[in-house]
């Protein structure tokens, strides 16, 4: 079984600047919510209770929504705003908590090895928590992903078709397809510019993967952008035919970009008020 799932926040977000000056990005809410908040929950509800921050300098934030405020709880206490606090309170009881700092930031696969220690030696999860991943009638995408996970016991990254001219934005896969949602990978490129794209199918931010990745990523030359890519790790396993990928059910909204998070705002603002 996951237990534990790993959220790499250490980016810089400069894509929100001024907003993430002094303030995490992954604190901005949709709506009344951070977005790391939507993340872990997400996380918690595949089992996935054991929550591993591989965060970075300015990031405190982060640290304090994951754990209680005496100060406002018995401020709000016995008054109308009580409630406010439910959600987060109950997921905080429910999880545990590790953080470990990423000092520079030389790419995703370097932030994934950093959280080596506190992961260990066991398979676990990975969320980006710029991709919010919605879903209405199924279970969430990290539940889905654990699900292939138990199943294959291999690593698992989740797909998504995107348009042509977006590929160079991602981590792209080729592969053979096993099943209508769930490909063997054996190709994966990241960023790729268009004409060297292997296929349309992007990753987006969810991963189950196998330990053994940190072994890879601890020799793994630098990749595109002279950074350590997940993706080039993915690759060595995918060589062993070690990496399936899966076209996830629901709804996902890059929220690392200004017209994303506006859209993410405007979305779940009319599924409140429809109250899904
Ligand atoms: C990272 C990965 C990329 C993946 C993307 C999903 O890129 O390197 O392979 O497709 O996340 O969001 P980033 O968005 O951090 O540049």
């Amino acid at each position: 079984m996951l237990k534990k799932c790993l959220f790499p926040v250490a980016g810089y977000g400069t894509r929100f600047l001024p907003a993430t000056k002094a303030m995490p990005k992954e604190m901005l809410p949709i709506l009344d919510k951070p977005l790391v908040q939507y993340g872990v929950e997400e996380a918690a509800a595949a089992g996935l209770d054991r929550i591993c921050f591989v965060t970075g300098r300015g990031k405190r934030a982060i640290e304090d929504h994951f754990d209680v405020s005496f100060e406002l709880e018995s401020s709000i206490a016995g008054t109308g705003k009580e409630n406010a606090l439910q959600g987060i309170r109950s997921l905080i009881a429910r999880c545990s908590f590790s953080y470990t700092r990423q000092r520079e930031m030389l790419g995703l696969g370097h932030a994934i090895l950093t959280g080596r220690q506190i992961v260990g030696v066991e398979a676990f999860g990975v969320i980006l928590a710029d991709d919010l991943c919605l879903t209405e009638n199924e279970a969430g995408v990290m539940s889905q992903m654990a699900e292939i996970y138990q199943q294959h016991k291999c690593s698992v990254v989740a797909i998504e078709e995107v348009p042509l001219d977006q590929v160079d934005r991602y981590g792209v896969i080729a592969g053979d397809a096993m099943t209508e949602d769930l490909i063997r990978v054996t190709d994966m490129v990241e960023k790729p510019p268009v004409d060297a794209a292997p296929s349309n199918f992007a990753i987006i931010g969810r991963y189950v993967l196998t330990p053994d990745i940190f072994d890879i990523l601890e020799t793994l030359p630098p990749g595109r952008n002279g950074e350590v890519q997940i993706t080039d790790a993915l690759m060595e396993q995918a060589k062993a035919g070690r990496v399936l990928a899966y076209k996830f059910k629901g709804r996902r909204i890059d929220c690392g970009s200004v017209e994303g998070f506006v859209e993410a705002t405007n979305y779940c603002f009319e599924r409140s008020r429809m109250g899904v």
